[in-house]
């Protein structure tokens, strides 16, 4: 391990004050005791010599705790004077002092569920092993809002050392690293480098970092480079895909669970299953009367199937029950041009507003030729092999593609949650939600560019 200098350090010699408190004078004091020299010490310690003398001279006033942690374990040193080391950093010490991240968001809705994924994740968080957890599914599934839960619940664990960067606003990488310096109080020079700053403020900190919403931010390599110089810094994040950087632990969020099947569902089977709970707290939330009869509970049942379980479009299927029964939603949710277009709640984020609006989102981050793709797929009714898909595709492009470029796009569809993968007797069979075949057909004419997107084969 190397002393860190800052250029303040650096600067002026000064000679210790003769207070027996200063750090250079209890450091200067335990090392004679323990007879050794600078050269010994600096050695066993890992430290350069240089920097003890500085230390015992007062050159340095603060160095960072691990030099002095350091130090401590080399010196064999009893508690209590382990402890005064470590307490005698000078005044620089508390003016560099870690700044405390802004507070966590509180949500306006309580959590439904999750305990189960809150419990593997905190366990994920707090193995060495694992550095970067990637939370990743499709939109509205619950990636946000779980690691929110993850964050609160872990914040004492890491001596409020958590911060929860939100980035769906953030155009691009630069606005990302300002709102996580923000996030983190501290104070942007727009005139230096970002990330050097940000790798400034967490270097030596154990710290939970949330990036919430990553997937159009090119900030691999920024993660990357973090990663590497914090190494206490544990990095958690959501996107609908995986960031695919070595060492990433992808974590998928699944849907809420439904009642089990059967045709009219208890009462308290609805209260209790997740995702008709969910129904049952936002629809209690509405000037409406909703008594748990036999047949309402075998609706609200049918409803969050057709919405799979989904949080964001069980919450939209709820809010619409102000001006329409159980049966006219599961009526409306069957079709699914009407389903993309019915609006959530007023305060939702303008990627949730809609079911259409959350799978723009996806399909506007996609390259031309995935788009191109996912239109071509929509044109498929029912379950698909790959092979029919590289038919029907070597057909609309005059035979500019691949089957080794199909395979290649399809699987990046599947990745980011647009195309659904299936194992059947030895096959892989693929399929699209209804609601993504109705937004898929919906786009531009499928013939459009064709060949120009399909340059790369
Ligand atoms: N377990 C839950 N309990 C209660 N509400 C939930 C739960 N999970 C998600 N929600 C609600 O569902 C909506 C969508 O959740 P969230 O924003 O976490 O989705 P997401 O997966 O992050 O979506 P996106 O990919 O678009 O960012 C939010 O309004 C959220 O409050
Ligand atoms: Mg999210």
């Amino acid at each position: 391990m190397s002393i860190m200098w800052t250029m303040e350090e650096r600067a002026p010699y000064r000679v210790a004050a003769t207070s027996p408190s200063t750090l250079g004078e209890l450091v200067r004091n335990a090392r004679v005791s323990a007879s050794m020299t600078q050269a010994e010490l600096a050695e066993r310690a890992g430290i350069s010599e240089r920097g003890i003398s500085d230390i015992e001279r007062g050159v340095i006033e603060s160095p960072n705790v691990p030099t002095l942690r350091s130090l401590v374990a080399a010196l064999c040193l009893p508690d209590h004077t382990a402890r005064a080391i470590l307490d005698a950093r000078g005044p620089r010490a508390r003016r560099h002092r870690p700044s405390v991240p802004q507070p966590l968001r509180v949500p306006l809705t309580p959590l439904i569920d999750r305990e189960h994924e809150r419990a593997e994740l905190a366990r994920l968080v707090r193995s060495s092993d694992t550095r970067l957890i990637s939370l990743i599914g499709p939109g509205g599934i619950g990636k946000s809002r779980l690691a929110l839960a993850l964050a609160t619940a872990l914040d004492r664990a890491f001596n409020h050392q958590v911060a929860f960067v939100a980035l769906e606003d953030a155009a691009d990488a630069s606005q990302a690293l300002v709102k996580l310096l923000q996030t983190l109080n501290v104070t942007v020079s727009r005139d230096q480098p970002l990330q050097p700053q940000i790798i400034d403020a967490l270097r030596g900190r154990a710290m939970l970092l949330v990036l919430d919403n990553v997937e159009h931010l090119p900030l691999n390599g920024c993660i990357v480079d973090l990663l590497t110089a914090c190494p206490n810094v544990r990095l958690l994040i959501t996107s609908r895909h995986p960031l695919r950087i070595r060492g990433e632990h992808q974590f998928l969020v699944t849907p809420l669970a439904l009642p089990k099947a059967c045709w009219f569902p208890e009462a308290e089977a609805i209260e209790q299953a997740p995702a008709t709970a969910l129904f049952l707290q936002t629809a209690r939330r509405l000037p409406i009367d909703l008594p748990l009869t036999p047949l309402n509970c075998a609706d609200i049942t049918t409803i969050c199937r057709l919405a799979e379980g989904v949080p964001l479009r069980i919450e939209h299927a709820a809010s619409l029950l102000t001006t329409r029964s159980l049966a006219e939603i599961a009526r409306e949710m069957r079709d699914p041009l009407t389903c993309l277009r019915d609006n959530g709640p007023a305060d939702l984020p303008e990627r949730h507003k809609s079911l259409e609006a959350s799978v723009r989102w996806s399909y506007d981050l996609l390259p031309a030729d995935e788009q191109w793709l996912l239109r071509l797929l929509a044109t498929i009714d029912g379950d698909f092999s790959d092979e029919v898909v590289y038919r029907r595709a070597a057909m609309a492009t005059g035979g500019h593609v691949s089957p080794h470029g199909i395979a290649e796009r399809l699987g990046s569809l599947v990745e980011k949650h647009l195309v659904n993968r299936r194992r059947e007797q030895e096959q892989t069979r693929y399929s699209l939600a209804d609601h993504i075949r109705a937004f898929a057909r919906a786009q531009s004419d499928l013939c459009q560019h064709a060949s120009a997107v399909w340059a790369r084969g």
